[in-house]
Parts: C-alpha cells; sequence; structure tokens
C-alpha cells in the first residue's frame, strides 16, 4: 500500500505563520502520528508540502529520524511539492502524477495531516472493513453534534453511501447531518489515477475536493466506515482544539507510561511528559513536572515537583527535589538534586553526589560521593571523588574572552565563600580556607589561604555615634 500525507496547507484558522501540522502535540509535530501510522502499514509513504515546504519537510524529516522505532522506515518516506493549495483533491493529483507508476498496481491510503489522535487501532479497524471488497474507495466517519467545518457524509434511505458534501456547498437539509467525513482515505490505486485527473473545482471554495471521488455513484464502489469513538479521529484547526488534543493525547501518554513501567503520578494533570521521555521502571513524579526531549529515568527516580528535565539522563534512585531545571546534563544512582538546583548542558553528576539549593552547575563533573550543598556557581570544572565544595563558591570561568577549566582533585576541600579563577588546580586533598581567592595551583594536601589581615578596634562603635 502506498501512503500520502496532506500536509501543504496553512491552517489559516489558527492564526499563526507557523504550519498547522507542526504544533506540536506530546513534544512531536501533530503530524507525526498520522505519519507513524502510513510509515508503519505502507511500502512508501509521500507527503503532500506546499505552504512553508522547507521547515515542514526538514521538521517531519527530523521527528522520524529522533524515534529510534520510526527511523527505520525513514527510506520509505519522500516529499513531493503542491504549488498552490488549490485543494485536498490537487494536493493528491499532484502526488498521483509525481509517483504514477506505482500509484497504479497499489492500494492508496490517504490521510489529512491535522489528525493527532488516530491510532493503530482505528486504522485497524478501517481496513478489515475495506479488505476484500473490491472497494473503489472508502473513508472513516464519525457522529458529532457539531459537524460545522466537516463535510458531510450523504446517505440514501437505506443507508448506501452517496457522496461527501463540504460544509461551504451543503443545503440547510444537508448541514443537519451528524456524520461526517474524518479525513482518512482509502483508494484503489487504478480508480484513483483515473478519477483524480477529472476532478473539477466546481464549487463554492473553488477548490479540487478530494471528497469528490467518495460515494457510490457513477458505476463506483464506496464505503463510509463509522468510527464509534469520535476522539481518535479529532482534527485540529484552531489552537482551543489543539489545547483539546493535548490534552488527550497527553492523557494517553501517561496511561500508557504508567501501565508499562509503573510511573507513578501525583497529579497528572499537571505533569506532561514528550513522547520521546524513556523510562526504565518505576519512578515517582511529583506535581508540576516535565520531561522532555530526549530524557530517560531510571528505576526508582524521584521528581518532587515543579522541575524540568530537558533531554537529560537520571540514574536509578536519584532524588530531585523540589523546584529543579535540569538541561541536557547526566546525573548517576543515588544522587540528591536540588530543590531549586539548575544543571545546564554538560552537567555529568556521578553516583552519591549532591548538588544542593542554588547551585548551577555548566559542563561540569562531578566524580562520585563529590558534593556542593549550597550557592555556587560551577562552569567548565571538574570535581573529583569526594570533594566538598563549600557555600558560595565560584569558579571564576569566563575572562570576558575565553572559557577557562577549573579542574579540583579528588577529596579536596573548598571552603565557603572561595573564588576559583579559571584556569586552575587544585590538588587531591587539598584545603582553600573560608573567603580565598584562589590565582594559583594548589598542590595536593596543601592549604591555600588568601585573607586581608583581621583587626578589631575597640570601642569604634561608640566613638563614631559621639561624632
Ligand atoms: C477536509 C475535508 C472534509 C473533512 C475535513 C476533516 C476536503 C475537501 N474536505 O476539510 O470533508 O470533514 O477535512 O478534517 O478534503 N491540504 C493540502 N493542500 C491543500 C489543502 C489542504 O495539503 O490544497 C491539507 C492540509 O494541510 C490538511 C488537510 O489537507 O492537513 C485537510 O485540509 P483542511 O483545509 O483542514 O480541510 P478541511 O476544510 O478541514
Ligand atoms: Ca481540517
Amino acid at each position: 500500500m502506498i501512503g500520502v500525507l496532506l500536509v501543504a496547507g496553512k491552517g489559516t484558522r489558527m492564526r499563526s505563520d507557523k504550519p498547522k501540522v507542526l504544533f506540536e502535540i506530546n513534544g512531536v509535530p501533530m503530524a507525526l502520528r498520522p505519519l507513524r501510522v502510513l510509515l508503519e502499514l505502507c511500502t512508501e509513504v509521500i507527503a503532500v508540502v506546499g505552504h512553508q515546504a522547507t521547515l515542514v519537510e526538514s521538521s517531519l524529516r527530523d521527528a522520524v529520524i529522533a524515534d529510534a522505532e520510526l527511523s527505520k522506515h525513514l527510506s520509505k518516506l519522500s516529499f513531493c511539492m503542491q504549488e498552490k493549495a488549490l485543494g485536498t483533491g490537487d494536493a493528491v493529483r499532484t502526488a498521483a502524477r509525481a509517483n504514477a507508476k506505482s500509484f497504479g498496481d497499489f492500494g492508496v491510503l490517504v490521510f489529512n495531516g491535522d489528525l493527532p489522535l488516530v491510532t493503530e487501532e482505528t486504522l485497524g479497524h478501517f481496513l478489515d472493513v475495506t479488505k476484500n471488497r473490491a472497494l473503489d474507495s472508502a473513508c472513516l466517519s464519525f457522529d458529532t453534534k457539531f459537524p460545522f467545518g466537516f463535510g458531510r457524509i450523504l446517505r440514501d434511505t437505506v443507508g448506501v453511501f452517496r457522496g461527501i458534501r463540504e460544509d461551504a456547498d451543503a443545503t440547510k437539509e444537508e448541514a443537519k447531518i451528524n456524520e461526517v467525513n474524518a479525513g482518512v482515505y482509502f483508494f484503489s490505486g487504478s480508480y484513483l489515477m483515473k478519477a483524480i485527473e477529472d476532478l473539477s473545482s466546481n464549487n463554492i471554495k473553488k477548490e479540487f475536493y478530494l471528497t469528490d471521488l467518495l460515494g457510490n455513484r457513477d458505476g463506483r464502489s464506496s464505503e463510509a466506515v463509522l468510527w464509534k469513538k469520535p476522539e481518535d479521529l479529532m482534527g485540529v484547526n484552531t489552537t482551543f482544539e489543539l489545547s483539546t488534543a493535548r490534552e488527550i493525547a497527553q492523557r494517553r501518554l501517561q496511561r500508557q507510561v504508567c501501565e508499562m513501567h509503573g510511573v507513578e503520578l501525583e497529579l497528572p494533570s499537571s505533569t506532561f511528559i514528550e513522547e520521546t521521555v524513556r523510562f526504565e521502571g518505576p519512578c515517582y513524579l511529583g506535581p508540576g513536572v516535565a520531561l522532555r526531549g530526549r530524557t530517560a529515568l531510571s528505576e526508582a527516580v524521584v521528581i518532587e515537583g515543579a522541575a524540568q528535565i530537558v533531554s537529560s539522563t537520571i540514574g536509578k534512585g536519584t532524588k530531585i527535589k523540589w523546584g529543579c531545571n535540569v538541561e541536557g546534563a547526566s546525573i548517576g544512582e543515588n544522587c540528591s538534586i536540588g530543590p531549586m538546583a539548575h544543571l545546564r548542558a554538560e552537567s555529568i553528576i556521578g553516583n552519591s553526589c549532591r548538588v544542593g539549593n542554588f547551585v548551577e552547575t555548566k559542563k561540569t563533573i562531578f566524580e562520585d560521593g563529590a558534593k556542593a550543598a549550597h550557592l555556587s556557581y560551577l562552569g567548565d570544572a571538574e570535581v573529583g571523588a569526594n570533594a566538598n565544595i563549600g557555600c558560595g563558591t565560584i569558579t571564576c570561568n569566563y575572562d570576558g574572552r575565553n572559557k577557562n577549566k577549573t579542574v579540583i582533585g579528588a577529596g579536596a576541600f573548598i571552603g565557603s565563600d572561595s573564588q576559583l579563577i579559571a584556569p586552575i588546580r587544585i590538588g587531591a586533598g587539598a584545603y582553600i580556607a573560608s573567603g580565598t581567592t584562589v590565582t594559583k595551583d594548589v598542590p595536593d594536601d596543601a592549604l591555600a589561604l588568601a585573607r586581608a589581615d583581621f583587626v578589631i578596634k575597640e570601642g569604634y562603635g561608640k566613638r563614631l555615634r559621639k561624632k
């Protein structure tokens, strides 16, 4: 079977320059869902692009590559350009003309790009019904109380499917029909190749309607297959519908990770998990947790709440306390992070480490057991095993031009409120006295101390107040 994905439209009602099909649901473009179904079912998939074609093509390609399962099918995917948005019929015609050879011999499955909740189950049912029936065409339909904007399914008095009437062209009576066209179609390739060339744009919108190819008439056999779960066939035309689809898609993903991995959600309505996130076992997500990008959580991870984790890995038994932001980091096992810590790109934290409140790390390695419990900036640094970074320590990594490195040896003790002027090296087991500005390398096991003389002047306060 050949798949055709229609993603050339602008999506005017979204009121945005961004192509509609690229708005994200569960962190991936909404068109990825129908594209996934097509790639899994078909031997070849053609995506018809038009509005912002380059962006749509590269975004969809990237989304497929980023998905371990889907990327296996990448070679099936090609793109074809619809120069002008002359309607869905014109879009399919563009794909058919560009692939005339393969189309004629196979079944063709066509999907609108704005069907973010469509499932393999829906498609399985659709194909079961159409299979072995030698149909020229078929579409999926559903019942809705609000049919406005949809193509209405026309049936005669005995229920035979006669065609689809677009909203703009419907008579008052037709407009009342509650069974509508979802935007999922099956065609026999030979029928499609012939009929698509005969389409006319003789309608209110002056568009070529793909839907004119459906219905039993003029000797064609056609079926509208009613699907009982309208939610699965929800289309997205406005940002409000987008938000509704997002809620449903997020709940589905949450159910999946709960059932598959025993993920425990304290307040699911406040939890956001992107489709690209991986779980290795049971873990706990408190209120307000967002897991994004290529994040991977091992078992027994606890994320207390109000946290964002982006493209980071978190090891077994690690606890992320309230209010953390973790991006592009790797954290080992049994660590304690936060509350309110900020781990930035290339922070590599070993096992049994502690990164405490108001600690910011960037491009920094913590060897096992290293600790920075309070108020620090650690950038471009290596912190040896079991080293202790006192409260208020700062690696002064930036001299205005270059980023320089700080290396702290195993078991070193950095006293509170120290500044380490990089590039600098603190030896293993060395001590830095509190309040020291370290400007020279410190040998192993040495003490570095830099303080002005400490002076006490008795009675000074009283004398000052008398003046
Ligand atoms: C279409 C159907 C309608 C159905 C509804 C379901 C037609 C004529 N009507 O209407 O029966 O109930 O979907 O949501 O097909 N596109 C192109 N090129 C174009 C126009 C559209 O690629 O020239 C793509 C869009 O990017 C979108 C899909 O086709 O992914 C559907 O287009 P849209 O404008 O949303 O169609 P509707 O008017 O909603
Ligand atoms: Ca639509």
